[in-house]
């Protein structure tokens, strides 16, 4: 599948559109249309149930250590600043970027690959802001456009070894930025916080600067006392969010898969620091087969461990769970979700201040006059155990998911073509989504085969009896084939069809959107024949 042919059906039937599109649209930032709203809640939903309010607290659950409990919450987007100064994004979320003074356009400085060049005795590195394939193509056709060349002289081109990173240039004299064509355009790398701020309140001043929270992490962790105090819980227990995050990516791309405003379903998970590392692993592959049981396929989806370079200051472990997406080079992989341990450096953070490490040690971090350089809550976030007499402060493993990702992987995995007769029997091309049940928008479509004989009024009473139930859409207009496909495109997995036996046995077809397999059911019996698609 190209992501353009994604892109088109998400536009055409309603499931993304870009932000303020009347105006040009605003980069980064996309809305969810009638169909994409379903489906996106659908995710969540699913999310939710699987993760909080399913999880049995009394049996201990396949895999697990330990019996635990779920519970959950829902944080302000604008916390208290020092919120970030202690969490490390006020000094630390920072991407680097460089400008090009030519074209005006900037780009995410670890980013930009290139290939040097040698022609006409000068040698220059080509830059490009994609990668594969795409990024050897555009550096090709630069480098011809430089040095005046047309195609059939390309072997005049000395190009020397694979595509590597701008970060391995050193003189930014020799290289031709990504848009533009003199040499020597790009700026130095300089830093840019990710985070939006804003001002909470009538004055606009530095006392009144507050951020969108890149996370929504930070929420649950300021509070865990809350959430121990109100609740019965006991350590080893999770506390979810699902909410926005917003990130001032510098360069939003791929569809929704970069955006600056986007939604995170996170778990922090909170145990004894001697189990930590079998809770890791419990997570770890728990979120992995969640993606599985809701139909990416395993060849497409991956579990990759962090080595010890990529690890957070904090981390004992971190896995992302990858996926191919189609808008990447073959070989590459997306990040989905991010499964961290992250020990005891959030709450401790939010109880002493901002930790830093020092060789095996996490300590505070301190300003010149030896004084901390962010103060934390000087609250108590330990936990004190009561049945062994302890007292610890928890460490954490935080699966760390993104919904907009998630749904994107759900519509690039279930985008399917195939083949299907027409009413006259020659074959046609059928675009659908294999949406699992679960997930797809609409569950049931309900047509009256003629919008006559009785059937527009037996197949109302159908759609009638499903709605308190499920999300199910009634269409009588136009060819059933028709109707069909509309269905199809946006992974609709049952029609229920009131056709000529309807008026004799009380029947109706049922098709299947994947298989086009069709059945009859007696038209009392469509609500449990729709349940039991759903539950599977
Ligand atoms: N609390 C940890 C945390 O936020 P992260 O890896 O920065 O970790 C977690 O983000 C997930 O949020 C990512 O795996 C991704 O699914 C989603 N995400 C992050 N930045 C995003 C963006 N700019 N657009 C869409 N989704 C994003």
């Amino acid at each position: 599948m190209e992501m353009d042919q994604l892109v088109a059906l998400c536009r055409r039937r309603g499931f993304l559109f870009q932000s303020s599109e009347i105006y040009g649209g605003l980069q980064g930032f996309w809305d969810y249309g009638p169909m994409g709203v379903e489906l996106k809640r659908n995710v969540r939903e699913a999310w939710w149930r699987d993760m909080v309010t399913s999880q049995d607290n009394l049996d201990v659950s396949p895999g697990a250590p330990a019996a635990f409990e779920m519970t959950g919450l829902d944080c302000a987007i604008i916390m208290h600043p020092q919120v970030w100064k202690c969490s490390g994004h006020y000094d630390l979320f920072n991407d680097h970027l460089i400008d090009c003074r030519e074209s005006k356009r900037r780009y995410r400085y670890d980013q930009v690959l290139g290939r040097w060049v040698e022609a006409k005795g000068k040698r220059i590195f080509v830059a490009s802001d994609t990668s594969g394939e795409e990024a050897l193509e555009q550096t090709q056709l630069k480098a011809l456009k430089f040095f005046n060349l047309r195609a059939k002289k390309a072997n005049e081109l000395k190009w020397e070894g694979p595509l590597v990173p701008l970060t391995t240039v050193t003189d930014f004299d020799d290289v031709l930025g990504p848009d533009a064509k003199e040499l020597g355009t790009l700026t130095e790398p300089r830093e840019f916080n990710l985070m939006f701020e804003t001002n909470t309140g009538a004055v606009r001043d530095e006392n009144s600067r507050t951020f969108l929270r890149p996370e929504t992490a930070q929420g649950i962790f300021v509070n865990f006392k809350n959430v121990l105090d109100s609740t019965r819980v006991k350590v080893p227990f999770g506390i979810a969010q699902i909410g926005k995050s917003f990130r001032n990516e510098i360069t939003p791309r791929n569809f929704t898969f970069r955006s600056r405003e986007f939604e995170q379903m996170e778990i922090e998970f909170f145990c004894r620091p001697d189990t930590s590392a079998d809770w890791y692993e419990y997570w770890r592959d728990r979120r992995y087969r969640w993606y599985v049981e809701l139909g990416l396929s395993s060849d497409r989806l991956r579990l990759r461990e962090h080595d010890a370079e990529e690890l957070s200051h904090y981390s004992c472990g971190t896995a992302d769970i990858e996926y191919a997406f189609p808008f990447l080079s073959d070989g590459e992989f997306g990040e989905l979700e991010g499964v961290a341990h992250r020990g005891d450096f959030d709450l401790r953070s939010h109880m002493e201040g901002k930790l830093i490490r020092q060789g095996d040690e996490l300590v505070v971090e301190q300003d010149e006059l030896g004084q901390p350089k962010y103060r934390g809550s000087g609250r108590d976030l330990t936990y004190f155990d009561d049945q062994t007499k302890e007292r610890y402060t928890p460490h954490v493993i935080e699966p760390s998911a993104g919904a907009d990702r998630a749904t994107l992987a759900f519509l690039c995995e279930a985008y399917t073509e195939d083949e299907v007769p027409d009413e006259k029997g020659k074959p046609t091309k059928r675009v659908f989504l294999r949406l699992h049940p679960r997930l797809a928008p609409i569950k049931a479509a309900v047509f009256p085969l003629v919008k006559k004989d009785g059937m527009p009024e037996i197949a109302r009473e159908i759609y009638k009896k499903l709605k308190p139930h499920f999300n199910v859409f009634y269409d009588e207009k136009g060819a059933v084939g028709r109707r069909y496909r509309r269905q199809d495109e946006v992974g609709t997995p049952l029609c229920i069809t009131v056709d000529g036996q309807t008026l004799d046995d009380g029947t109706v077809t049922i098709r299947d959107r994947d298989t086009l397999k069709q059945w009859r059911v007696g038209k009392e019996d469509c609500t449990a024949e729709v349940q039991k698609w759903l539950s599977q």
